[in-house]
């Protein structure tokens, strides 16, 4: 059932070539520079809309994030993320100008439909981005979209958090372009970089060995810091999560303009960083920070647009030129990079302590 993998980790970051493809399918249009979730807003909703609220929590908050700053550069509307359990609606709103947004794989977080109801309750729009047919999620909102990344049986979500980030871009372009906020040329990169996520992500997975070593090489550190700009932001802290669930090593991800604001004082040769360099993040910016951290003696690992040579990195880590999901591209590296760090302290990958794949408890 594992596929010849060891662990359903492994094989599940392994299919995001194919769920990716699955998430995808038939809904985008290139050419014509937009993208389809079948979404039944009501007339004139879009037009007037203020706000769009994302909720949701642990992997999918970060999946939020990333596309938080998606939705306000293709949509042309402010969006917030709020952690679920800490979720109000809030005063100064509209709630009818207003669509609240829950992320949840399994569409069972207790948090996350505890804001949902929340929002409901004030009269807001709501909308639901989940992999799981007939959940719960998909009873309380006026609108599911499906991520169709297929049952994920590792308790540390993967492929899911890339079908996530790619159902909610094309959910920004979809709504941009109604709205009359994006223009079909400005629309097109993004949908090409959707187009072409898969086959990027593959050649990261055809370069599992070189991360493998770096694995090997600096697993046994005391820990990890992970940065990242703009996009890379929710990477960060998503691959400082992977890391901390499933090695119970020590693990950060914060923006790396902040590592000078109080971190760098942990920072020694025992505190590897491991940093977003691509497109939607600010590469070069990043890199003079990561540069800050290995002067304190830290290793630096690096995952590289395509063409951007950091020649001082420990290590490189080659991203494909796909565009705003370059980050999402970084992310499987960092994906593998916990895998093999986890796996050479022989940790029980699948089922990390004290987790639950679905937590139902708020
Ligand atoms: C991390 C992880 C959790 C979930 C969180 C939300 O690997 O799996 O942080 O992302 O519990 O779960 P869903 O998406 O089902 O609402």
């Amino acid at each position: 059932e594992k596929g010849g993998y060891e662990h359903y980790m492994r094989k599940e970051i392994h299919e995001q070539p194919e769920s990716l493809r699955q998430t995808i399918a038939g809904r985008l249009d290139v050419d014509a520079g937009d993208a389809d979730l079948d979404t039944s807003f009501p007339p004139g909703f879009l037009a007037d809309l203020e706000e769009i609220q994302i909720v949701a929590c642990g992997t999918s908050n970060y999946a939020g994030r990333y596309a938080a700053q998606l939705f306000e550069d293709l949509s042309g509307v402010r969006a917030t993320v709020e952690t679920a359990s800490e979720y109000e609606f809030g005063a100064g709103r509209s709630a009818d100008r207003t669509l609240v947004v829950a992320v949840t794989q399994s569409g069972e977080t207790a948090d996350t439909l505890g804001a949902i109801r929340r929002a409901n309750a004030a009269g807001a729009r709501t909308f639901a981005v989940t992999n799981t047919l007939g959940s719960t999620v998909t009873r309380e909102v006026d609108d599911t979209a499906f991520i169709r990344a297929g049952p994920e049986i590792g308790v540390a979500a993967t492929k899911t958090f890339a079908s996530q980030v790619a159902t909610l871009a094309m959910l920004a372009v979809a709504i941009g372009r109604e709205r009359g906020a994006l223009a079909a040329a400005d629309a097109r990169p993004v949908l090409e970089g959707l187009r072409d996520l898969p086959g990027a992500v593959q050649q990261v997975l055809d370069n599992e060995d070189a991360v493998r070593e770096a694995a090997t090489e600096y697993g046994d550190s005391e820990a990890f810091f992970f940065v990242g700009r703009q996009l890379g932001v929710p990477v960060a802290l998503e691959g400082a999560l992977k890391l901390k669930e499933i090695s119970y090593d020590h693990a950060e991800g914060f923006a790396a303009g902040e590592l000078k604001h109080g971190p760098l004082a942990l920072v020694t040769p025992e505190t590897p960083v491991l940093a977003v360099l691509t497109e939607g993040g600010r590469a070069d910016e990043t890199m003079n920070n990561v540069t800050e951290a290995q002067t304190r003696g830290a290793p630096a690992i690096g995952c590289v647009s395509a063409g951007d040579k950091y020649a001082t990195l420990d290590v490189s880590l080659p991203v494909p030129d796909v565009g705003v999901v370059e980050p999402l591209v970084a992310n499987v590296y960092l994906q593998l990079f916990a895998y093999h760090v986890a796996n050479d302290k022989g940790r029980s990958i699948d089922k990390p302590r004290n987790l639950a794949k679905s937590v139902t408890v708020e």
